[in-house]
């Protein structure tokens, strides 16, 4: 009896939440894909649904034997929709044709891949590049990734990752836009645009995948793939955003679910996030993909009894196509036929990746991307380096120069650089270099070398000494102290030292969660007896996340953070401490004095308690300062800018202008990222101290001022209830403009 009321229930759900055949007028596409469902079998369909792992790059545990051994005679079957992990021009075609070619009805499949920062030519890791607030050359970057991979036969990359996160311990925050929610956004709407250009059917245009869907950057402790607890006012107000903006602003083709849970769901199972929101709320036509093994892992977060549950309850909750499971293609059909599963639901998830492939004009050619000429002439091509070039600058944040140590004399004699990271060519590749190939960086070494032939190097301290190849876990030096003595004396006969320090490339990225954000090894034993003899350094920091430095800031005159810049890293960090560049970058995360104040970021709540400083009961720690060591959105630059002249008008109940004087103070042109905050003074629901709202990158030369406006409307100024209910509530606004989100000029309104 509990059997059958339950699957009664099931049915009806299933039932409930399909979407059913396109409503009103079909345009041409809509009936093609008519037109193709209606001739597909059962399984055909659920085999639009399932994708296979290449076995060329294994992103993701290995499956077994068992799963994989049938691969070939699937895709002959019409059983696989998509692959990933194929990749070249020849591979992809070889693979393809087994699909177009011995198939029942020759649908060609989707190839995707990691593509993240870059191809070949390798971008600054994602936060690295987000640290430029530069859209125009983030949008490029992007562009420039998805020539070089369609032109090795890929269509489809899993990017961008538009997950917030505020904890540094969180090695996946590499490959994000940082901690908030209006740059995050902004920033992935730019990257869908770069790599969807403006014509999916173009042969050099791929599409994009907005993941993970969703509060994947929320894992308690930073500890990858670990539980999630988020209120819906956070979800709606600092998750969903980059989500639907993907959407609205970019028509981001597809989006991949996640590995964690949402109110006790897992992601894959759940029709909340998926059918309610995504589906239903937000109207998204493209397809939702699981994450590597996300709904086998059900079962393992207590919500799936096995497989063929992961069928029912993901296909069910909307997640369209499985990504090494492997329960769709054994089970699904099963579940339609023994009336588990609606066939509605099938025919929509197949509709919504056929349309997809449509639409990148698959159809028309299978094999439009899998031009070995196009893919030779294209791979590393000279504009790709040159914008690699031009994003690493901008992506690199000054972090300190007391009296001006920066720019370097390009006369300066006895240069030291010290530091094993200096010298390594991988490294600057970061995570997520999927085609990359190994030692193919400038290092910083080479990089300096070409402006000066005074450079002597030490490496100090050996930073990883295991195999440092993807997936295999780092070993760090924490004994071996042997090249302290060389370093130590190469620093004391030297005017200068450059120290290249922080993490290895894989240090940060998925799996790659650190309980201590510091300098990992022997590396802060190495500054500090560097530092003994001669305290002239400028410490070059090369991480993947916000490292807490504290030491550093307050010993050292001069510290830049040149993150992990990718295949042009050393070329561009010299012409920053050589001052043919003038940096520019600003924070996209909060950099902590101390792991344990993480999660930290600037747009908290003022709590009942929020001080004054020094009070006992307020919420402070008693061995550290409550406050960051650099703020999101602070950078220095060689110029000075001076803010003045803030002035606010309300136009109507729901815009607002705001106008700021910004001028260039020094004597050295310069590029400043004018931020716009606001915060709203009381509210239905309590509104953070500060909230990013605008920005405009700005280019002034020497002494020159210049006004910069905003428009603030409904948009900026309004939030989400818990109900997810979107609210402008009239009343006391303060608006804050500055270079940084702790420097500002503050003024405030009111709305009526
Ligand atoms: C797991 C990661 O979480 C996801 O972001 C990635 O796209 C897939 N593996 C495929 O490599």
């Amino acid at each position: 009896m509990k059997t059958i009321q339950l699957l009664s229930l099931v049915l009806i759900a299933g039932w409930m939440f399909a979407c059913n055949a396109p409503k009103g007028e079909l345009d041409e596409l809509d009936k093609k894909v008519e037109e193709l469902l209606g001739q597909m079998t059962l399984e055909e369909k659920v085999g639009q649904m399932n994708q296979y792992n290449g076995f060329y790059d294994v992103t993701g545990p290995a499956p077994s034997a068992g799963d994989a051994k049938n691969k070939y005679d699937h895709i002959k079957k019409g059983w696989v929709g998509s692959m990933l992990n194929v990749r070249g021009a020849k591979n992809v075609r070889e693979m393809q044709s087994l699909a177009v070619d011995s198939s029942r009805l020759g649908i060609p499949m989707i190839f995707g891949f990691d593509v993240i920062h870059g191809h070949k030519t390798l971008s600054p890791i994602p936060l690295a590049e987000s640290a430029s607030w530069d859209l125009e050359a983030i949008e490029k970057s992007a562009r420039i990734a998805a020539i070089e991979a369609s032109a090795e036969g890929l269509n489809w990359t899993f990017a961008p990752m538009v997950d917030i996160s505020r904890d540094a311990r969180w090695g996946r925050v590499m490959e994000g836009a940082g901690e908030d929610t209006y740059l995050g956004t902004r920033i992935g709407v730019a990257r869908v645009k770069g790599f969807q250009g403006d014509d999916l059917s173009a042969n050099n245009t791929i599409a994009a995948c907005a993941k993970h869907f969703a509060a994947y950057g929320f894992a308690e402790g930073g500890r990858d793939y670990n539980t999630v607890d988020v209120g819906t006012a956070t979800l709606y107000n600092v998750v969903f955003p980059p989500f639907k903006a993907a959407i609205e602003e970019a028509d981001v083709k597809t989006f991949m679910n996640s590995f964690n849970i949402v109110n006790g769901i897992p992601a894959t199972g759940n029709s909340f996030l998926m059918r309610d929101i995504l589906k239903g709320e937000w109207g998204f036509e493209g397809y939702v993909i699981s994450d590597w093994s996300s709904g086998e892992e059900m079962i393992d977060h207590g919500f799936a009894r096995d497989t063929a549950h992961v069928a029912q309850l993901a296909a069910i909750a909307g997640s369209d196509m499985d990504m090494e499971s492997y329960a769709y293609v054994k089970y699904l059909a099963k579940h339609v036929r023994e009336g588990r599963v609606a066939e509605s639901v099938v025919d929509e998830a197949a509709r919504r990746i056929l349309k997809v492939k449509f639409e990148l004009g698959l159809f028309d050619d299978p094999y439009k991307y899998c031009d070995e000429a196009r893919e030779k002439e294209l791979i590393y091509h000279q504009d790709h380096m040159d914008a690699a070039l031009d994003m690493a600058k901008k992506s690199i944040v000054l972090l300190k120069n007391e009296n001006n140590t920066l720019p370097l004399s390009k006369e300066q004699k006895k240069i030291a650089v010290i530091g094993t990271l200096a010298k390594d060519k991988d490294s600057p590749l970061g995570n997520w270099r999927m085609a990359g190939e190994d030692n193919t960086a400038v290092s910083v070494l080479e990089g300096l070398e070409k402006y000066t032939s005074n450079i002597k190097y030490a490496e100090g301290v050996k930073l990883v000494t295991g195999p440092t190849a993807f997936p295999i876990e780092l070993e760090v030096n924490e004994t071996d102290r042997s090249g302290f003595k060389e370093a130590i004396r190469l620093a004391k006969k030297s005017e200068v030292v450059i120290m290249v320090l922080g993490e290895h490339g894989l240090h940060s990225g998925e799996a790659r969660s650190r309980a201590n954000i510091d300098l990992p090894g022997l590396q802060q034993e190495l500054l500090e007896e560097v530092y003994k003899v001669n305290q002239n350094i400028i410490l070059v920091l090369t991480n993947g996340r916000p490292l807490a430095i504290t030491w550093a800031d307050e010993h050292l005159r001069a510290i830049v953070e040149a993150w992990q810049l990718g295949t042009q890293a050393g070329n561009a960090i010299a012409e920053v401490l050589f001052g043919d560049y003038n940096p520019s970058g600003k924070l996209p995360m909060t950099f902590p004095r101390h792991v344990g104040q993480v999660p930290m970021y600037y747009n908290y709540f003022n709590t009942g308690r929020p001080g004054p400083d020094g009070e006992l009961f307020y919420p402070h720690y008693m061995d550290e300062s409550h406050l960051p060591l650099y703020a999101f959105g602070y950078g220095l630059s060689y110029s000075s800018f001076e803010y003045s002249d803030l002035k606010v008008q309300v136009v109507d109940k729901e815009n607002v202008s705001v106008e700021v004087m910004v001028k260039n103070t020094s004597s050295v042109d310069g590029e400043e990222v004018v931020q716009l905050y606001i915060r709203d003074r009381v509210a239905s629901i309590v509104r953070p101290v500060k909230e990013l709202k605008g920005f405009d990158k700005i280019n002034l030369k020497a002494g020159e001022a210049q006004s910069v406006s905003f428009k603030l409307s409904k948009k900026e100024l309004g939030f989400y209830n818990g109900n997810g209910e979107f609210l402008l509530e009239p009343g006391d606004f303060d608006v804050m403009i500055g270079g940084s989100s702790d420097k500002v000029l503050t003024a405030s309104f009111v709305l009526n």
